[in-house]
């Protein structure tokens, strides 16, 4: 057997579909959309494809998608183009979002802060889920932007967004709310209409599409002020040559996404439950964090903490075994601090230093999966007696 990969939370590889869509737009239509020779009009209307369809799986119109360069892009440019357009309308300053966000988000936020927005982080339960009665107590005349994200990138918490929005929007009608769906967006029904946001975030890495690629849903008349100015790309919402090969990429990553949900999520849930019921069985005082019912958590996510076992040691050990695995969130491997995921989940610092994610994928087998339920227990018993625990 070859390395197991479990990470796909982190990324995933690209569908040969995806692959195979792309080739021709750097052979052939190779030119800039923006000429108006013969070169640019092909390549033009293959990023006009695209577009459309994006549009039409997410059941929105083709000219409410902004195509960005993934997932950290599109929170920023969600967030901030909001906040500021809805400042220059005098309509408030004030954001609201969770304290279990992605960094995207959160570190946009703690920035908006420094140029004279104010924030409210909500807090959330012990599964991770957002808290409504705070959500509806924070929402003010002067709110603006309400951030949430559809799945949690480390515990896989699914949120009640149509509730958030429903609440926000009670309180007050002028706000705008922006959901993260990165992660939700592989196994999820995302459509706006269905969740009621105004804007969304979807990376292509993340669903068997290229990295470097995502899009931002902009529902029609939304308050936004583009990030980034140059050319008159994206109807001038967001400058610069559109990676159309990229846009191409994302546009068969998520039709093959939406068509083969029901398959994929299956199967994941098949593999998953093996780990989430398999390991507690296996290693002593494991800590499932998130939730366990099916309803609140994304099927391919398994995450726990082990007690008494450094976390970065098990990584360790099982990368030596030829099992990739992650702490929780990529961008915080190999930091000293625990997540804050966890951390805002009420989990104390110690256990929260010895969390593992595993998160399958379409690849993945059962024969992997019992690899990893034979290899995990004995990773957590060795180093716990080495640790004298
Ligand atoms: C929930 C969430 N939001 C945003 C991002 C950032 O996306 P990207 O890496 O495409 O910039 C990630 C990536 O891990 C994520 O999991």
């Amino acid at each position: 057997m070859g390395r197991i990969y479990l990470d796909h939370a982190a990324t995933t590889p690209p569908d040969p579909r995806v692959l195979e869509a792309m080739w021709p737009i750097y052979t052939e239509s190779w030119g800039n959309p923006s000429s108006i020779y013969v070169e640019g009009q092909e390549a033009y209307r293959a990023l006009d494809a695209a577009r459309k369809l994006c549009g039409d799986l997410l059941g929105v119109q083709s000219k409410e998608i902004i195509f960005t360069s993934g997932g950290t892009e599109s929170d920023n440019a969600a967030i901030r183009g909001a906040a500021f357009a809805q400042r220059d309308r005098g309509r408030g300053d004030h954001i609201v979002t969770t304290q279990i966000e992605h960094h995207a988000v959160l570190h946009t936020v703690e920035q908006l802060e420094r140029e004279g927005f104010r924030a409210t982080y909500l807090p959330v339960d012990s599964d991770g889920v957002v808290d409504l009665a705070a959500l509806e107590a924070a929402v003010t005349p002067q709110t603006t932007v309400v951030s949430v994200m559809a799945a949690n990138n480390e515990v896989g918490t699914i949120q009640p967004i149509e509730e958030v929005v429903r609440i926000a929007k009670a309180k007050n009608r002028k706000v705008v709310v922006h959901t993260d769906a990165v992660q939700a967006a592989g196994s999820l029904d995302i459509s706006p209409a269905k969740l009621g946001v105004d804007l969304l975030t979807i990376a292509g890495h993340k669903l068997h599409g290229p990295k470097g690629i995502g899009l931002l849903y902009l529902k029609a008349r939304t308050p936004f002020h583009p990030m980034i100015l140059g050319g008159s790309q994206e109807k001038e919402r967001r400058a610069g040559t559109e990676n159309v090969a990229g846009a191409v990429g994302l546009a068969t990553a998520m039709q093959l996404a939406w068509e083969e949900r029901e398959a994929r999520n299956a199967h994941y849930l098949r593999l998953r439950d093996k780990l989430l019921y398999g390991l507690p069985e296996r290693i002593p005082d494991t800590v499932i964090t998130g939730p366990t019912g099916p309803e609140r958590r994304l099927p391919n996510n398994f995450s726990c903490c082990f007690r008494n076992v450094e976390g970065e040691s098990v990584l360790l050990a099982l990368d030596m075994a030829d099992i990739a695995a992650s702490s929780g969130s990529a961008c915080t491997t190999g930091a000293l601090e625990p997540s804050h995921v966890l951390t805002a989940m009420g989990i104390d610092r110690d256990l929260a230093h010895a969390s593992l994610r595993l998160t399958v994928g379409k690849g993945n087998t059962d024969e992997e999966i019992e690899r990893v339920l034979t290899v995990l227990p004995e990773i957590v018993s060795r180093l716990r007696s080495l640790a004298g625990g």
